[in-house]
């Protein structure tokens, strides 16, 4: 993974490599929004967008909901201002779900970590289910094993950017999925 750029280094978002395009994210959403609608008929969801990067995925999925649903977040933290995982998660939340059908919204799965921390946690309110949405899953080896239902796009192992995604927290409102390495 490319060391190349450090927090402070002004990098032109601009003339970085478009991974997907504000439109393949558009039809890939509306997608999700029919599969989980359908899957979840007569159901009431209850979803769990993990904060920061997931705001702007959610806020677009559940505008494709069909479904009563009800929508809540909690905070997850890894990467502090880096390119590569701390190893250690840190979970703020204050939710009760027991007894609700949930769905975790993330915006990216790279080694698994924090899903396998959020899952933990979650798992111990006794929801009726819970099941993983995230936009991105990054192909690396070593992925630790959590079962993410709905993927967006299965990308390559690069540092990527915008639509909620930051780097030390910049880049979050670039309306499409850009390489930084
Ligand atoms: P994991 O715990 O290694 O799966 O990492 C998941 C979290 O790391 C995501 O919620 C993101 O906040 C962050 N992350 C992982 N890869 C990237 C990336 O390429 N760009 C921005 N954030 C990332």
């Amino acid at each position: 993974m490319s060391s190349a750029s450090s927090p402070e280094e002004i990098i032109n978002i601009n003339s970085q490599e478009v991974l997907i395009s504000r439109g393949q994210i558009n039809q890939r959403v509306e997608e999700l929004g029919r599969q989980i609608s359908a899957d979840y008929q007569g159901r009431e969801l209850h979803l769990v967008g993990v904060l920061n990067g997931a705001f702007i995925f959610l806020a677009d999925l559940v505008r494709q909901l069909s479904i009563p649903c009800q929508i809540c977040f909690l905070q997850a933290s890894s990467y502090k201002d880096k390119k590569v995982s701390s190893g250690e998660v840190t979970l703020m939340h204050n939710l009760d779900l027991s007894g609700k059908d949930v769905m975790v919204v993330e915006d990216i799965v790279d080694t698994g970590l924090t899903l396998k921390y959020i899952l933990e946690d979650l798992q111990q309110q006794k929801p009726t289910s819970i099941e993983i949405c995230a936009l991105l899953s990054k192909n690396i080896p070593d992925k630790i094993p959590v079962e993410v239902k709905y993927v967006g796009f299965e990308i390559e192992d690069r540092f990527v950017v915008g639509y909620g995604l930051d780097y030390a927290e910049k880049y979050r409102e670039v309306p499409h999925i850009a390489c930084l390495d």
